[in-house]
């Protein structure tokens, strides 16, 4: 079957977390160009709302290495062959729920595609994060996407998923 896409013989996962909206839609673009399932990241106890008190918040938790309790898990992560993996760029890196993800499941062997919004830092050092946190897996470059962009960058992320053949 060498004219299948990856997409179409690879299982797909989109996973994310997002505070205030931007990575959600991103997400929402790769699940339905891809036609992976998708699953929302959920600490136990949200982050505050107001900007100040969460940039402190993920400030401290990032020093520390801090990761969060998580509200549920993702059944069967095993049947999945390609993780994309969405976050808010938080003091350059992942945020912290993320990073809680990441370490609570085996994803070896696995490819790992991050996608992260961000408003001027881009991918920060998420990349070189995610591949301390995911030793034995595939990790790809990914897609940074500014935050105030998102409602308009579908074009941009149909283009790149194309370009790695994940588009269905
Ligand atoms: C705690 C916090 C830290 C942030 N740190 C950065 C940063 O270091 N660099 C940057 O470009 N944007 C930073 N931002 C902006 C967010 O990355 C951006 O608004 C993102 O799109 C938010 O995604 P969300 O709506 O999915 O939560 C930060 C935002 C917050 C709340």
């Amino acid at each position: 079957m060498q004219s299948q896409t990856k997409s179409a013989t690879k299982k797909i996962l989109v996973v994310y977390f997002s505070h205030s909206g931007n990575t959600r839609v991103i997400a929402e673009q790769i699940k339905n160009a891809t036609g992976g399932d998708i699953f929302e990241i959920q600490p136990v106890k949200d982050y505050p709302s107001d900007y100040n008190a969460v940039v402190d918040q993920a400030k401290k938790e990032i020093t520390a290495n801090y990761k969060p309790a998580l509200k549920t898990r993702v059944k069967n992560i095993e049947l999945y062959d390609v993780i994309f993996v969405g976050s808010p760029n938080w003091w350059s890196t992942i945020a912290p729920p993320v990073a809680t993800f990441l370490s609570g499941y085996n994803l070896e062997g696995k490819t790992i595609i991050p996608f992260i919004t961000h408003e001027g830092s881009r991918m920060g050092h998420s990349v070189s994060d995610i591949k301390k946190l995911c030793p034995k897996s595939n990790v790809l470059e990914g897609l940074p996407i500014r935050g105030s962009n998102v409602k308009s960058a579908k074009p941009d992320v149909e283009k790149w998923l194309k370009e790695i053949k994940m588009k269905k």
